[in-house]
């Protein structure tokens, strides 16, 4: 079957995106004044520390199958463990923010990688130390208090609006 590329609506991670900005112009600007040691310090930092570690491999779900219902409504939230090759066996957290689009973050807390508590619209709970995300479509994952030092880990998502798959991509 031929997909029109305006039915496959992607999303990418905002704080990877963010960061690989940041990183790339820090680096530029640091390889201008030859300044090798504190290089390797900042590449050190930020997304070279991920709690949920990128494997490039991609899962497809079709909505239209059982266990999905939540996603099928703009604002439904589903937790799901995808396997062991996927966010380390951890589940992620999926919203549909839009009708096309989604978010999905890590339930891997960035403080100490406690798994954070059962989502509700607005926001999740991390029990070991009390911080807090965002579950909001404008800042789904964002840090909103306590000692964790970012927001949720995000994965990269495709959704195919003809055949209602989506893809998210580790
Ligand atoms: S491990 Fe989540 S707040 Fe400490």
């Amino acid at each position: 079957m031929q997909l029109s590329s305006q039915s496959i609506m992607k999303h990418k991670p905002t704080d990877t995106s963010r960061r690989n900005f940041l990183k790339t112009a820090t680096l530029g600007s640091l390889a201008l004044v030859g300044s090798t040691s504190l290089l390797s310090t900042l590449a050190g930092c930020g997304e070279d520390n991920p709690t949920s570690p990128r494997t490039g491999e991609r899962v497809e779900v079709n909505l239209n199958e059982n266990g999905f219902e939540a996603l099928r409504e703009v604002g439904g939230i589903l937790r799901r463990n995808f396997g062991s090759n996927r966010n380390r066996g951890k589940d992620v957290i999926i919203r549909r923010t839009a009708q096309t689009e989604f978010r999905a973050v890590s339930v891997v807390c960035p403080h100490a990688q406690c798994d954070i508590g059962t989502p509700n619209q607005n926001s999740v709970t991390c029990p070991c130390h009390q911080s807090m995300f965002s579950m909001q479509a404008g800042n789904f994952g964002a840090r909103l208090s306590g000692p964790a030092p970012r927001g949720l880990d995000s994965f990269e998502t495709a959704f195919n609006a003809e055949t209602q798959i989506l893809t998210i991509t580790f």
